[in-house]
């Protein structure tokens, strides 16, 4: 038994998709939510950038007492191995590994389409570690930086226009391709899954990370017996840029569950 809380962190409103099956599947557990939106988005950013954007998110989420950290980010979690950062000292998961094993018990063409931002398609960590699980599986990769600015903005309705169209034309390649599985590489993509499965079709599964990381977390809590009991009495959420718009657009993914009233988080000092 471990009573303290678990980290979430993020460029953003990405990690919600971690944070949202978390929050889900283990009901006693308290959670800290840090999105570093002031520096967002990290998947344009280069690879010494992103390795001390992690490695002060770790501490900000250090100095809360945390038990254990999901980076709930694609771009770190394929640019910065937890190895490098000198900084942790708790248990660390982030969204690769279960993504991986997820897919290669999913796919059955053995097409893999992956998406994910710029930074995350340059590492090939994805791919790579597919490619290791499973030598006959071929993938497709595509960056698409401008569905984490769709995200931030909160333009994730069905309907959105915009959305639509530039959801449509980055995943052209990957029907092309002909996937049957489609890595959602990127924690944003998922508050656009209705439009991201409309445009990929019905027949084509789409793999969430960020919601495998909080069922690898939950595992990991349980296995190592760090689990909280009794009901949840802390949900914070911290970000370092514009409180507001981090509210409407989390309210709006959460539906309403968690009445998200941010707080505003200076992690740089
Ligand atoms: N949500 C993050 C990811 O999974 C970062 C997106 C960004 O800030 O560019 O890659």
């Amino acid at each position: 038994m471990n009573s303290k809380p678990i980290g979430i962190f993020d460029s953003g409103v990405g990690g919600l998709t971690s944070a949202k099956q978390f929050l889900a599947i283990m009901p006693n557990e308290n959670v800290i939510f840090l999105g570093d939106t002031r520096r967002n988005p990290y998947g344009t950013k280069a690879k010494d950038t992103l390795m001390q954007y992690a490695i002060d998110d770790v501490d900000f989420l250090q100095r809360r007492d945390v038990k254990l950290i999901i980076v709930a980010c694609g771009t770190i979690s394929s640019n910065v191995p937890a190895a490098r950062l000198k900084n942790l000292k708790v248990p660390y998961v982030d969204v690769i590994t279960p993504t991986v094993n997820k897919v290669v018990k999913t796919t059955k063409t053995k097409k893999v389409g992956i998406i994910g931002t710029p930074a995350t398609i340059k590492s090939g960590s994805f791919a790579n570690r597919l490619k290791r699980l499973d030598k006959e599986i071929e993938t497709m990769s595509v960056g698409c930086p401008m569905m984490v600015t769709l995200a931030e903005n909160g333009d994730i309705d069905e309907n959105n226009f915009v959305a639509n169209s530039v959801i449509k034309e980055y995943l052209a390649p990957i029907k092309a391709f002909g996937a049957d599985t489609l890595i959602l590489g990127c924690t944003h993509f998922p508050l656009m899954s209705k439009i991201i499965q409309k445009v990929m079709g019905d027949e084509v599964t789409l793999i969430d990370s960020g919601y495998e990381a909080a069922i690898e977390a939950k595992k990991i809590l349980e296995q190592k017996d760090m689990c909280r009991e009794g009901e949840r009495d802390l949900l914070e959420f911290n970000v370092t840029g514009n409180t507001e718009k981090f509210d409407e657009v989390a309210n709006i993914f959460l539906e309403g569950k968690y009445d998200v009233h941010s707080k505003k988080a200076d992690i740089y000092d």
